[in-house]
C-alpha cells in the first residue's frame, strides 16, 4: 500500500506541476493508518447509515471494497454508487491533501450505506503524514492569485481534533482550522 500510495503521490505531485519528488519525499515516512470497517445488515436501512457523510481527514485514501457495495460520493449536487470492480481499489483524496495543495485538490464527500441482507466489508488504508511534520502547501502553490486557505498544522493535531473534538464531516478542514487559529491567539494572551 505504501509503495501504491507513493507511485499516486508522484503522479498527483507532475499534475500539479511539481517535481515528481516532492510528494513522494514527503509521504517517504509516514504515519498511515489500515482500518477494517464492518457493516453489519440493518432491518430499517433507510434509516440509518453505515457511516455519515465525510471527508476522510488523512492524505489519500485506498479503499479495497467487497461486491457488496455500499460507498456513494457526493458529486454534482447528488449522491453516486460506486459500484464495487473487482481486483480495483477506490482512490480518494483527503483534508490533509487538500491543504498540501492549498485547495487545487478537493477532498471528496462520501459515505457508506447499510442493507437489509448482507455484511458488507471494507478496508482502508489511509496515507498520512508523519505525526509531527509540519504540513504546508508547495511553494509553487501559493501566489497572489491563490492566497493561503489553511494555516500550517501537523497531522497529529488535525488526527487529535477529530478523534476528541469533532466527528468529521463535511467541513472538518474548515472547523479545524478556526480552531488552530483559536489556539495560536491564546497562546498569545497567555505571557
Ligand atoms: C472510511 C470510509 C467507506 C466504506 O473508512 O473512511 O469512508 O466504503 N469507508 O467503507
Ligand atoms: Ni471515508
Amino acid at each position: 500500500m505504501n509503495k501504491v500510495s507513493q507511485e499516486i503521490m508522484g503522479l498527483l505531485g507532475i499534475s500539479l506541476g511539481l517535481d515528481q519528488a516532492y510528494f513522494k519525499d514527503f509521504f517517504e515516512q509516514n504515519d498511515s493508518i489500515l482500518r477494517l470497517n464492518h457493516y453489519p445488515p440493518c432491518q430499517k436501512p433507510e434509516l440509518t447509515l453505515g457511516t455519515g457523510p465525510h471527508t476522510d481527514p488523512t492524505s489519500l485514501t485506498i479503499l479495497h471494497q467487497d461486491q457488496v457495495g455500499g460507498l456513494q460520493v457526493f458529486a454534482d449536487e447528488k449522491w453516486h454508487s460506486v459500484a464495487p470492480i473487482p481486483g480495483a481499489f477506490v482512490v480518494n483524496v483527503g483534508d490533509t491533501f487538500m491543504a498540501l495543495t492549498n485547495g487545487f485538490y478537493k477532498s471528496c464527500l462520501h459515505r457508506a450505506v447499510v442493507n437489509t441482507e448482507t455484511v458488507r466489508k471494507s478496508l482502508a488504508f489511509f496515507l498520512c503524514p508523519k505525526l509531527e511534520r509540519p504540513v504546508t502547501p508547495a511553494a509553487g502553490l501559493v501566489n497572489a492569485e491563490n492566497p493561503r486557505k489553511y494555516p500550517d498544522f501537523t497531522w497529529a493535531a488535525l488526527l487529535k481534533f477529530t478523534q476528541n473534538h469533532y466527528r468529521a464531516d463535511m467541513k472538518t478542514l474548515v472547523a479545524f482550522s478556526k480552531w488552530v487559529q483559536e489556539q495560536e491567539s491564546n497562546n498569545k494572551l497567555i505571557p
